[in-house]
């Protein structure tokens, strides 16, 4: 079937309809692709060049935290089961007028925000609703936070862009000032951006410390895992293209490579900011969902969760002996350990967690391997999701 990109909204149709179904623009389609990166590509040059004319680069750095939301009842559990399964630890455990937010940080890492909303207002809302995620209507990775020297400016040149943001001014606190964009209509992600100032802290003026403080377990093994290496985010197969350079255009990262697993109908596609820097992954079906009988493991998830991130990475040392660990202390995994160092990678993921539906995934990167990721563990780790 054709795949057609509409010029106004850069969204792609399977349809050869004279208006696009997604914006009503008449006649608008540029562009035949099938599994192509041929558009992507070009996209994504005039995103770099518009970024650089309007000053953007430079503006915007590294992943600074992600923040989770959980259903509140749930909270604690999530927290717990990051400290008995990752080498995060709390660094802060706050609530003010809107959050309970538990602090979860380890060295050289974006930090974790494990939240919980104490008013009812959630712009995710929709975004949570479909078939097996509806039971959990606040629950997801909810945002991803990029630090920046200048956000004022940022936010300025962005709004030429005619970029919204979820408030109409900056939140100031005596700690940082920070925005973030209402979810993306592509993957439901929101992008935040922070300006720190000298000291560090979450926690706005007047907020109070939480009762429960759960203890991190004393368990050797998890002093291997490390930082945060990438987040996957599973998007619809039309709407690829759009998520990648709706992305680029709101952050400095580039688009790096696409691997494709036919097989499993399935596109792995990596945005880097450096070669060492955490790395945003995106994973569309190569074309749309059908039903759960025909269709590959990423639409089906798609079908059933929505778009929406899948899964955190976290760099794993002494993986063989650390996956060990875990499963003796009772983890679940949906694939033994793929990949050697031979081949630079080794990776695993586990069930994903009831408290917030992430799968996590160990990654050992051997040596100076810089491919990132290899053809083989991608096409094994995607079939690995069918079982989940
Ligand atoms: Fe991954």
């Amino acid at each position: 079937m054709k795949k057609l990109v509409c010029s106004q909204c850069k969204r792609v149709s399977e349809t050869g309809q004279a208006a696009c179904p997604h914006c009503g623009a008449s006649h608008p389609f540029t562009y035949d692709f099938s599994q192509s990166d041929r558009y992507l590509q070009q996209e994504t040059r005039r995103v770099i060049e518009e970024r650089r004319h309007l000053g953007l680069e430079g503006l915007v750095g590294g992943l600074d935290c992600v923040i989770v939301n959980t259903e509140p009842e749930h909270q604690v559990a999530a927290v717990e089961e990051l400290l008995a399964t990752t080498g995060l630890d709390i660094s802060q455990a706050f609530q003010d007028d809107e959050y309970v937010t538990y602090v979860l940080a380890t060295p050289g890492s974006a930090d974790v925000l494990v939240r919980s909303r104490r008013q009812p207002r959630n712009p995710f809302w929709a975004f949570n609703d479909f078939p097996q995620s509806r039971r959990l209507p606040n629950t997801r990775l909810e945002t991803l936070v990029f630090a920046t020297p200048d956000l004022e400016t940022y936010v300025s040149i962005q709004r030429s862009r005619g970029v919204h943001f979820l408030t109409p001014s900056l939140v100031r606190t005596d700690y940082y000032d920070f925005i973030q964009t209402p979810p993306s209509p592509f993957t439901g992600n929101s992008l935040g951006f922070i300006e720190w100032k000298e000291e560090r802290s979450y926690a706005s003026h007047g907020a109070q410390p939480v009762d429960r403080r759960p203890s991190k377990p004393d368990r050797d093994h998890l002093d291997n895992i490390g930082a945060l290496d990438h987040a996957a985010t599973r998007v619809r197969a039309e709407d690829r293209d759009a998520a990648i350079i709706e992305f680029m255009g709101l952050t400095n990262y580039h688009f790096d490579f696409a691997i494709y697993v036919q097989v499993f109908n399935s596109i792995t596609n990596v945005a880097r900011l450096t070669a060492g820097d955490y790395a945003m992954v995106f994973t569309s079906g190569i074309s749309s969902y059908v039903n759960d009988e025909v269709s590959g493991p990423t639409e089906k998830f798609i079908h059933n969760y929505g778009p929406r991130v899948h899964h955190l990475a976290f760099r794993t040392r002494h993986i063989q002996d650390t996956y060990a660990s875990l499963r003796d202390q009772g983890m679940q995994f949906l694939i033994p350990l793929v990949g050697s160092p031979h081949e630079g990678l080794r990776q695993t993921f586990t069930h994903p967690s009831s408290y917030t539906l992430l799968v996590t995934e160990y990654i050992h990167r051997y040596g100076d391997f810089d491919g990132f990721f290899t053809r083989s563990n991608v096409t094994k780790l995607t079939g690995a999701t069918t079982r989940q």
